[in-house]
């Protein structure tokens, strides 16, 4: 059975302050039909840690880098985050392919990476409007796939994908929940011909894009659709909340 996941990408937002008001407004989310996490930036994550400590929230990062440890001015190692309490990292989300040049294969490299410190990538996939407009969406999403599930090493079984149509990040133009489940059930069927029927009815695959509380109910209930990947929402309380609980529990 999959359990239904919200997780909270922050972006580049917040301040120690935020942190301490939003933290505990979260923690009412007590139900065990749901799980939920977070993703401050990288310089909340301690304290993210120490509000969250003993509750049901978990504590994710927005990226990392897939060395260990060295020369890499700038970035954060697996092993770090793994000491700030993240269960779960964010790769390959389309503002890291578009502004920071993450190829398929960095993000295959971190998705290793991560596997390897016992953290939960969630991998990010997705169409732009050029490609939608094209007729290359399924073309898109295999390729993207393809480039980590290739790889003999990975783990699917400790895998979380998302969707998120890049058109839909942040514009307010959500997937119709049709549109989002086709894409949904493409992916599954592909995870079925890479691993094992077994691995793809188990894996989570979240939606993301525009996730607000008033359309969150109907994506939701999509059969394939398990979750979902929230941004600007999520920087509010009261809509984060709302939308875990439009997770229909029956
Ligand atoms: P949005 O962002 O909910 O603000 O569209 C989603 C995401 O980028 O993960």
């Amino acid at each position: 059975m999959r359990v239904p996941f919200i997780a909270g990408n922050w972006k580049m937002h917040g301040s120690r302050a935020f942190v301490e008001q939003i933290l505990p407004a979260l923690l009412a989310i007590q139900s065990s039909s749901v799980e939920v996490a977070v993703f401050p930036p990288f310089v909340f994550l301690s304290q993210a840690q120490t509000l969250l400590a003993g509750s049901e929230v978990k504590l994710g990062a927005q990226t990392m880098d897939a060395h260990d440890q060295g020369a890499y001015t700038g970035e954060i190692s697996g092993g770090m985050l793994k000491e700030c309490g993240c269960q779960y990292v964010l790769i390959g989300h389309s503002e890291r392919r578009e502004y920071y040049g993450e190829t398929d294969t960095v993000c295959r490299e971190k998705v290793i990476a991560a596997q390897k410190n016992a953290i939960i990538p969630i991998l990010c996939v997705g169409e732009t409007l050029q490609e939608r407009e094209a007729g290359k969406t399924f073309e898109v999403i295999e390729r993207q796939l393809w480039a980590v599930f290739r790889e003999s090493s990975i783990h699917p079984s400790a895998l979380v994908l998302a969707y998120e149509p890049v058109w839909a990040i942040g514009t307010g133009k959500t997937a119709t929940p049709e549109l989002a489940q086709a894409v949904h059930a493409f992916i599954r069927e592909k995870l079925v011909s890479w691993s094992s029927s077994n691995i793809a009815q188990d894996m989570r695959i979240l939606y993301g894009g525009s996730v607000k509380p008033d359309n969150a109910a109907g994506l939701l209930s999509q059969p394939d659709i398990d979750g979902a990947l929230v941004g600007g929402a999520s920087l509010v309380a009261e809509s984060f909340v709302g939308i875990c609980n439009s997770i229909d529990v029956d």
